[in-house]
């Protein structure tokens, strides 16, 4: 399905929040919530939670960063695609590409058969790199993931599993990507919220009016984390709220 058109006032107003330039370091953490914190109605479920223009937004952001970094809960939940699906006017047609980083220290995914490695086979997506834990000896019998130029990364993620964030952007910048896109889910998001070391550069949420109910999987840090420099921005339905931490 193609996205509609990316409402204009949003450019300059994402402009402070993203990097300048793809190569920058730069990490934005991004997602999209309910009224009441919650980013998903219940555990392993995908909940549908953003306006077409705020989905057109996260296509947006995708192409201007170098990969995308999603847990694997997510990715058993959602299947998702985490593909680029913005079309910039100045790019001869071509979708811009995106890496997607997956953190699976238990090595859990089957990528064979996930949506993604479906998309990428159509050349509609880049394959990804998967974080796993370094005691792993023998990894999922991938066969498309190798093929396709994906591949595992083993990093002791298992170690230290709440303050490995350095560790691991300082590998994903080894590899090439500077610029990131943390899109979730919840674990990830409050892991790196409520870290004493600023791990990211801005962030940007996505507010849906609906309240998703005390089943939810919810964002909340364990202490508390204040913005500077935020504004807002009121869609149809959708509010943006951009900042960067106190
Ligand atoms: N609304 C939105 O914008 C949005 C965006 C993304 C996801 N979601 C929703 O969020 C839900 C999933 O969230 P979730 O909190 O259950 O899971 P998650 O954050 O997607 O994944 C958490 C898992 O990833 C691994 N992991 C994450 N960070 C790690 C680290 N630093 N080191 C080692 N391992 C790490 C661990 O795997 P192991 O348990 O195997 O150790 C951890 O349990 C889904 O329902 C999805 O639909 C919503």
């Amino acid at each position: 399905m193609s996205l509609p058109p990316l409402p204009e006032s949003l450019i300059p107003f994402l402009k402070p929040y993203i990097p300048n330039n793809k190569d920058d370091k730069y990490i934005t953490l991004t997602y999209a919530q309910s009224i009441d914190s919650r980013i998903s109605a219940k555990p392993g479920i995908q909940t549908k939670l953003s306006h077409l223009e705020t989905k057109t937004m996260t296509h947006y952001l995708r192409s201007k960063h170098q990969a995308i970094l999603v847990g694997i809960n997510t990715v058993l939940a959602d299947d998702p695609k985490l593909n680029c699906r913005y079309l910039e006017t100045d790019n001869d047609g071509e979708l811009p590409l995106i890496r997607p980083i997956i953190t699976d220290p238990l090595n859990k995914w089957d990528y064979d058969n996930s949506q993604l490695s479906k998309i990428c086979e159509m050349k509609q997506g880049l394959p990804p790199y998967i974080l796993i834990d370094d005691s792993i000896e023998h990894t999922k019998n991938s066969l498309k993931l190798k093929k396709q130029g994906g591949d595992y990364i083993k990093l002791a993620l298992l170690k230290n599993r709440k303050d490995n964030w350095n560790l691991i952007f300082e590998e994903l910048n080894k590899l090439g990507l500077n610029s990131i896109m943390v899109e979730g889910g919840a674990t990830i998001i409050n892991d790196i919220l409520s870290s004493n070391k600023k791990l990211f550069n801005s962030l940007i949420i996505t507010i849906a009016p609906i309240f998703l109910g005390k089943d939810g999987v919810e964002v909340s840090p364990n202490k508390q984390v204040e913005l500077k420099n935020f504004k807002w921005w009121n869609g149809k339905q959708d509010s943006v709220l951009c900042g960067i931490l106190k």
